[in-house]
């Protein structure tokens, strides 16, 4: 496996690949592997030749008062994973390399960023924008790989590959879920066993929704409140509960093709995010 922190010497390994007709895919990370990211390698794995899996934890997704400093970090053990699990090369560049200290060009997507996370981040979907056009342009990929986990992230993302003609082939990888039903995440590290335990509320109360959502429900304001309820009642601070329209994150309208269920919540500090969609056919 081959791991490069220089930009130069990637674009150079994928161009030489690039060349002898492989197809290329790449998996974006913040490191700290956990078996969610090791799906997307798999998912990356079926449609290209060769799978580069970046990590790279990008100061500019992060707010001021966030958890870049203290954000896991763990080479050795990423290196590791990345080796058993048939990643070809992994891309790890500084900050200093990735950003000019006078930088002053950023990617911004302005209708889909607008509300969830994008309302109470400022800022954080422009740095995952211009991180992502960074990374595509140092690996140079076919395909990428996203998590649904993200759900707001990976509709940002398929809208900036679409707008800007990004030569990119977006694939969005069902949530891995602990065997409890948490969504797997980094920041899980950061929760106390009582916390840990405490946060299932929000997977437990998200498949609920589903049900019932599925069975024909149309109540979306009673059921985010009930959502909501139950979350606090475990112990954690609701960011936001919201039931939208799964391809425009608009409030739904009578006939929406897929429904969205996303939730944000603290548990002490840290904040999980977990989500569901619905499709109206009432498949997955
Ligand atoms: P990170 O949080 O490390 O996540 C990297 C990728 O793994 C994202 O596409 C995310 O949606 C996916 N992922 C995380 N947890 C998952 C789970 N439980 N199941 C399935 N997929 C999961 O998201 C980022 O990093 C950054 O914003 C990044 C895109 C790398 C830009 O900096």
């Amino acid at each position: 496996m081959k791991i490069f922190s220089n930009i130069l010497d990637m674009q150079n390994y994928t161009l030489t690949l690039k060349r002898q007709g492989k197809r290329i895919g790449l998996v974006p990370t913040m490191g700290f592997l956990h078996e969610g990211h090791l799906s997307l390698v798999h998912e990356a794995a079926k449609h290209a030749d060769i799978v580069i899996l970046s990590i790279f934890v990008n100061p500019t997704q992060f707010g001021p008062n966030e958890d870049f400093d203290k954000y896991p970090r763990d080479f050795e053990r990423d290196r590791k994973l990345c080796e058993d699990n048939g990643v070809d090369a992994i891309f790890a560049p500084e900050v200093a390399d990735m950003y000019f200290k006078d930088c002053s060009t950023y990617i911004n997507e302005n209708k889909l960023s607008a509300g969830l996370c994008g309302a109470r981040r400022p800022g954080h979907f422009q740095g995952v924008c211009t991180v992502v056009a960074k990374l595509f342009n140092a690996v140079l990929p076919d395909i990428a790989v996203f998590g649904q986990k993200d759900a707001q992230q990976a509709l940002v993302l398929r809208r900036m590959v679409r707008d800007l003609n990004f030569p990119v082939k977006m694939l969005i990888a069902p949530i891995v879920r602990e065997s409890d039903g948490l969504a797997m995440s980094s920041r899980n590290k950061y929760l106390t066993e009582e916390q840990r335990r405490n946060a299932l509320a929000i997977s437990r109360t998200l498949f609920k929704a589903e049900n019932e959502l599925k069975a024909g429900r149309k109540d979306f304001d009673a059921i985010a409140g009930e959502i909501s309820a139950t979350i606090s009642a475990s112990g954690g601070r609701v960011d936001y509960v919201e039931i939208l329209d799964a391809d425009t994150l608009e409030l739904p309208n009578e006939t929406p093709r897929g429904l969205l269920v996303a939730v944000a919540a603290y548990y002490g500090a840290t904040r999980l995010i977990d989500n569901i969609i619905i499709t109206v056919d009432g498949q997955e």
